[in-house]
């Protein structure tokens, strides 16, 4: 491997982590080679965008409210060649992902629900939409494969890293002036392309990430300039952020995903006949639960919706899965309300040292996810339970969108190894399935490694 390579490399996946380097580098070895045998030899540009694990603040992004995620030393990186038209040619280095190609506009029809190519059509159809009809395109490959890809289906990540580091490299190649905390902004709204409606959480770690630092982010931006309000919350030394996979996927949770945004959105429009200049669940931040209760039913239906002058069909702006009648709103929104609060604690805890504190902020986060979002599994409450009763575990929580995935886990550094143990041995025993747990060793955001690989 080229010596420029890895001195490129190094601070990303971190001098003290030989290990991570060798296996990035022949990574990207094969990727090169690969590439070369698709696209022909020249000149390649690298780039990479990291997963993340949200230490606290789940669901709360689309509300406007605040999260605290990480980012992963996993990553997706897309080796890149510019072309002169606007056609795009993507190949994976796995064979589950069949070779797509697009020509970028700003209209380009969403191919089916979970087509790999939608992730990379989202941010192209954007950024052709807002900086001009003449793109140029590219041909690509993209590996994300383990150990060092991001771990698909697993609450990870793994598409917004996928769409933040085709969003970087088209922004690179045709050097259009976006970055930062507007990068990662379109970066969110490419996303809904592909039918969800997420926040921005996702695309804002895997940008303004820094090595052993979580991002504190307010997710409203601001009314005069769209910008955000952010902050770098170092992990206190001694501490590790333990991350363990369940293993359990589940398929096509986007319609649960919407159908949990409208039930917030269904929320705001009831409370605004109280407070009729809230926007968001944020808003109501400071007002006591007991007063806003009231407001709020258990559950409501479409039709005692329309009765009280709210369309379902305007909740979301590409419309309600049918299935969807009956919204749980009091629960949903309680979640919400609590979680922004626990968020401000546990940062405020975190910069304490306070982990104790830290530590029961996530049990009641977790606890608030299963009860009133009602987004855990029995297989990530066998998980939770484990670790909470670990020694040297301070808290543990599910961790992403739900519906599976993995948990979080803060742990003393002394007691990682026997943690690991504990958690994985009695998931073993419990839910006959082999968890997977690795340290989130968190690596800087998204870039260009190289502009020439050759
Ligand atoms: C997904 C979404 C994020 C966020 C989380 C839940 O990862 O993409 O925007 O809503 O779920 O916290």
């Amino acid at each position: 491997m080229r010596p420029d390579l890895r001195a490129r490399l190094s601070p990303i996946y971190g001098p003290d982590a030989p290990q991570a380097l060798e296996l990035q580098c022949e990574r990207i070895g094969r990727a090169l080679m690969r590439f070369r045998q698709v696209y022909g030899p020249g000149p390649v540009q690298l780039f990479r965008a990291p997963g993340r694990v949200n230490l606290i603040g789940e669901h709360t992004d689309y509300n406007h409210g605040y999260v605290l995620p990480m980012a992963l030393d996993k990553d997706v990186i897309l080796l890149a060649r510019p072309r002169s038209d606007a056609q795009v040619c993507l190949e994976n280095i796995e064979a589950d992902f069949a070779p797509r190609a697009f020509e970028i506009g700003a209209d380009m029809p969403p191919r089916p629900a979970g087509d790999w190519a939608n992730y990379a059509q989202g941010p192209a159809q954007l950024l052709a939409r807002e900086y001009g009809p003449n793109l140029a395109g590219c041909d690509v490959l993209v590996s994300g494969e383990a150990p060092c890809g991001v771990p698909r289906g697993a609450g990870l990540s793994s598409s917004s890293a996928f769409t933040v580091a085709f969003a970087v490299m088209l922004v690179s190649l045709n050097r259009l002036p976006l970055r930062g905390p507007a990068l990662a902004d379109a970066c969110g709204r490419a996303e809904w392309y592909v039918g969800t409606r997420g926040g921005v959480m996702d695309q804002f770690i895997s940008i303004l990430a820094e090595r052993d630092r979580a991002l504190f982010l307010d997710c409203r931006p601001q009314p005069q300039t769209g910008g955000y309000t952010y902050r770098q919350v170092p992990i206190p030394k001694g501490y590790n952020v333990v991350v363990v996979d369940s293993c359990v996927k589940h398929a096509n949770t986007g319609p649960l995903f919407n159908r949990r945004v409208a039930e917030g959105r269904i929320g705001v429009r009831l409370l605004r006949e109280h407070y009729p200049q809230i926007t968001h669940l944020r808003d109501v931040s400071d007002i006591p639960w007991a007063d806003l209760e009231p407001l709020l039913p258990e559950a409501i239906s479409a039709d005692a919706l329309r009765a009280r002058g709210i369309e379902p069909d305007t909740i979301l702006d590409n419309g309600l899965n049918p299935d969807t009648d009956q919204f749980q709103v009091r629960r949903r929104c309680r979640h919400v309300i609590s979680e922004n609060r626990r968020v401000l604690q546990s940062v405020a805890a975190l910069q304490a040292g306070d982990m104790a504190t830290f530590g029961r902020l996530m049990a009641e986060a977790h606890a608030s996810a299963r009860d009133d979002y009602e987004i855990s599994t029995p297989e990530i409450e066998a998980l939770v339970a484990a670790a909470s009763a670990a020694p040297g575990c301070c808290g543990a929580r599910l961790t992403g969108a739900g519906w599976g995935g993995c948990i979080v886990a803060l742990v003393e550094s002394s007691a990682v190894t026997a943690f690991v143990h504990y958690v994985t041995t009695a998931y073993r025993r419990q839910v006959g399935i082999e968890a997977e747990a690795f340290i989130c060793r968190s690596a800087p955001g998204a870039g260009c490694l190289l502009t020439t690989l050759v």
